[in-house]
Parts: C-alpha cells; structure tokens; sequence
C-alpha cells in the first residue's frame, strides 16, 4: 500500500474558555489515524462529540493541544500542529481542501468566480478556470443564469452545492468534508456521491461527516467512532 497522505498521532483538543473563568472542555485526547490515497474515513459520534472540531483541528482551523497531524505535502511530510502560516497556506492551497457546511459568502462577487478562485490559485489561467468551474456548477443543477451572480441569496441547498463545487474544482489530494449533502435533495445527493467516487478514483483521500447513511454507505471504505468526552479522561 502508498503511504498515508495524513496520518494523525495522539491527537488532543481542549477549549479554554478564557472570557468564561478560564473553563477548559476537553473535547478528544488519544486520537490516533491512518488515511491512504482514494479512501474515504466516515467520522461518526453523537451530536457534541467533536468531529466538526477534529476537521477543523486537521485543516488547523483549530490549534491542537498536542499530538501531530502529518499531512504529505509536495513530496514532503508537514506536521499542521506548529506549522508556519504560510505553509498552513500552501497546504490549503495545493494539498488539502474543506468543504464546511456553510458557504461563505462574499459579497458582489460572481458565483462561478467563487468557485473557479481555488483552481487558479493553484496556477491555471483565468479562462480555463471559469470553464471548469461553469462545468461543475452545470453538473451540480445550478442554473446558468445564476452563475454570473452573487450567491448571497440563493438557497440553502443552492449555496451548499456552489460550496462543493469549489470544494471539488481544484483536485486536492485531501479533502475535508462537513456534512456535504445536509440541505439537498436525493438527487443531488446522488451527484454528490458521484462527485466523491471520482475523486476517490483519481487518489483524493477523504474525511467526512455524513449524517445521511445512503450518502455514508456509498462513499465510506470505514468508521471513526468518536465518543463525547470519553477519550478525555
Ligand atoms: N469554538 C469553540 N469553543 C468552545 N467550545 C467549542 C468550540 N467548538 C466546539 N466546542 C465544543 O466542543 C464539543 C464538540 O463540538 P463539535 O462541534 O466538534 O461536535 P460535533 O461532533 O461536530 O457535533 P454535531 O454533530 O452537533 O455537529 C462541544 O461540546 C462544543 O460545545
Ligand atoms: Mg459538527
């Protein structure tokens, strides 16, 4: 088998609530994991548990409290945990990709620009971007004649499907998904699924949350159990 493009040891994560009397949630401790090229890791637990926060911790939203999280990066291997900024960038940039469950709107800026932006700051030209990004929004169902706008007041299931457009477009070897299909309907849930079976084909390792157990049955190769506090002794 290829080496694992993330590998995670020991992975601790306590919230020290510094407005609140310095209160500390310890939310995982011991968190140990394995994620080769083309598999797809289901994170389950019930609602509290952490696996938003684990996501976050792995694309270093969220500073870890110990432990590392390695990640195969331009032929070398970074820990996130300590990491410079600006390779915590390039990593973003190049190697590791988050779809949250919200998109992030920016004001005035066209739909199809949102979602070409990662697949340019990856190198490729203007143009051939857009195009890219226009055939992924083609084949997410967004009707053309909203690709020119601002996503600012589509729907909920609109802007999730223009979230993972730009989640998909760049071909990241990583990619970090928050509950990708929560607000669409089945048949968009099944181009979703689609969507994450062919990036698993070319190599993309995947880590995800996915209430929805069709979506879970399609994609997931295994199951990471996270269980609320329990770790954290
Ligand atoms: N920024 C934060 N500051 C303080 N505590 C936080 C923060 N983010 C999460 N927590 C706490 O960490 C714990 C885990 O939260 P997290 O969002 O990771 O859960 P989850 O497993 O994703 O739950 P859900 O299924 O409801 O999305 C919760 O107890 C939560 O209150
Ligand atoms: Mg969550």
């Amino acid at each position: 088998m290829r080496n694992p493009v993330l590998e995670i040891h020991d992975l601790a994560k306590t919230f020290r609530l510094h407005v609140q009397g310095g209160i500390e949630i310890p939310v995982f401790d011991g968190i140990d994991l394995a994620l080769h090229p083309g598999e797809c890791l289901a994170l389950v637990g019930a609602s509290g548990a952490g696996k938003s926060t684990l996501m976050r911790s792995i694309y270093a939203n969220y500073h870890a409290n110990g432990g590392r999280i390695l990640v195969q990066h331009r032929g070398t291997v970074v820990d996130m945990v300590g990491a410079e900024p600006r390779t915590i960038l390039d990593i973003r940039r190049r190697t590791m990709g988050y779809v949250s469950q919200f998109l992030r709107v920016v004001p005035r800026v066209a739909t199809e620009e949102i979602v070409a932006e990662p697949l340019r700051m990856t190198g490729v030209e203007a143009a051939a971007a857009t195009d890219r990004a226009r055939a992924l929004l083609a084949r997410l169902a967004i009707p053309e004649r909203l690709w020119s706008l601002a996503p600012a007041t589509f729907s909920g299931g609109e802007q999730q499907r223009v979230n993972i457009a730009r989640g998909f477009i760049a071909g990241y070897p990583i990619l970090l998904l928050d509950e990708p299909t929560a607000s669409l309907d089945a048949a968009n849930r099944r181009i979703v699924i689609e969507l994450i079976l062919e990036a698993k084909a070319r190599g993309t390792a995947v880590i995800g949350i996915f209430h929805d157990r069709e979506v879970r049955d399609a994609i997931a190769d295994r199951l990471f159990d996270l269980k609320p506090g329990e770790l954290a002794a």
